[in-house]
């Protein structure tokens, strides 16, 4: 077991990929939630990665920054063995589908030997610590894609993953299962549905269509824009994991999920609809015009949507933001955090999107 929040003695927690976007709203929930803890964040600093995201903590005692890879065996067999970790929470990953399918070699780099990596060095760990926890942040892509009136994913579903990205995460998935089985290591695995919220890199959907709203940019919508996804605010996805790691049952699977499913087209609607309302002078406007359908994505999943009655039933959990909160905060959020989002309209960036969107 983990040990309880009221222990006198302090957790100590790897975080990887803390400088991403969940990771980083992770440690942030963290750090409030649990002041005595110690964390140690453990991240590349890949494009997607950005020590911008964890600034309100620099000062804190508590927390700590390491910039590495997690395939580096000898770099993370030290930091576990020398902070003595309790606790792994594994969110680095490469994160986008359309760069997946662009470029899937750093996803199987990152997502399979990475995890691997991880794994092996937190056996190594436990054999002589005997205690302590990994929990493998995953996605629910990993179960493919759901036709219309097909019910939502519970953690039964076969997996069935359809794009690069999706099918490094099930690999990565499926050697946590087996360390637990193989070797009796603590392991969990949450799988998600798609987050929004604070520092969401821009190349996601919410926060390019924020953006490109504020720029007066078209808003690129794949295909007929009626796939459909799950939403759930980034913080109750962290409160998630929190139940997780302190209530799961090592060797399983959670599913998590807002049961807020959202067709792409409505969701980009409401976003110019609460951007003309909140965003004074939109260089276009309504920005409704802005919406332009562009070639789809190639494998494109129809619809995901989680079943997520295990967490609520076994743990507790339950979603606290309704999406019309969520992406209101959100949309209030890029509004007032330009400062943040600008620099990352990089040339890196910039070719990335006109390779993808030719736009
Ligand atoms: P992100 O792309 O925003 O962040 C990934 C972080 O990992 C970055 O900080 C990056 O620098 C770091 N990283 C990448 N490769 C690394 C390496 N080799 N070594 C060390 N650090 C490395 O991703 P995110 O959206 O925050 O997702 C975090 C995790 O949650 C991922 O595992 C993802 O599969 C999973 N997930 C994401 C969502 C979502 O909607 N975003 C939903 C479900 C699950
Ligand atoms: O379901 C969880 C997954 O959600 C996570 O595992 C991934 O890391 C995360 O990136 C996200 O994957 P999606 O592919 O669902 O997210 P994305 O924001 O890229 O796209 C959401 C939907 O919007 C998808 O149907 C594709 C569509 N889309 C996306 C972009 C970037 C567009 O129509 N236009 C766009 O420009």
């Amino acid at each position: 077991m983990f040990l309880s929040p009221d222990s006198t003695t302090p957790r100590r927690l790897l975080v990887t990929g803390g400088a991403g976007f969940i990771g980083s709203n992770f440690v942030h929930y963290w750090c409030q939630t649990y002041p005595k803890d110690q964390v140690f964040v453990l991240d590349a600093l890949t494009y997607a990665g950005n020590l911008a995201n964890l600034t309100p903590l620099k000062s804190h005692e508590t927390f700590r920054f390491v910039q590495g890879e997690i395939s580096d065996r000898a770099l993370v067999d030290h930091l576990l063995q020398a902070e003595n970790i309790d606790a792994i929470v594994h969110f680095a990953a490469e994160s986008h589908v359309d760069r997946s399918i662009l470029a899937p070699d750093t996803f199987i780099q990152t997502n399979l030997v990475g995890t691997f990596t991880l794994l092996e060095a937190f056996r190594h760990h436990y054999q002589q610590k005997q205690s302590g926890r990994f929990l493998h942040v995953s996605t629910d892509e990993v179960y493919g894609s759901l036709n219309p009136h097909d019910p939502p994913f519970t953690e039964k579903n076969a997996y069935a993953p359809n794009s690069p990205y999706s099918a490094s995460k099930a690999g990565s998935d499926h050697l946590v299962r087996a360390y637990y089985h193989t070797y009796q290591l603590p392991t969990l695995i949450t799988n998600c549905s798609n987050n929004y919220g604070p520092y969401h890199f821009p190349e996601k959907l919410i926060p390019l269509m924020c953006i490109n709203i504020l720029l007066g940019k078209a808003l690129p919508v794949y295909g007929d824009g009626q796939n459909v996804r799950d939403w759930l605010y980034v913080l109750d996805h962290c409160r998630a994991l929190d139940c997780v790691l302190h209530k799961g049952k090592a060797g399983e699977t959670y599913n998590i999920g807002g049961n807020n499913e959202v067709k792409n087209i409505d969701l980009v609607k409401i976003l110019c609809q609460l951007m003309d309302e909140l965003a004074p002078d939109l260089p276009v406007s309504p920005s409704e015009q802005l919406i332009t359908f562009v070639k789809d994505r190639p494998g494109h999943d129809k619809r995901y949507a989680i079943d997520a009655s295990k967490i609520k039933t076994e743990l507790g959990w339950t979603p606290s933001v309704t999406v019309k909160e969520g992406l209101r905060k959100t949309v209030q959020w890029y509004l007032e955090n330009r400062d943040w989002w600008q620099p990352l309209l990089s040339q890196e960036y910039q070719d990335y999107y006109q390779q993808l969107y030719g736009l």
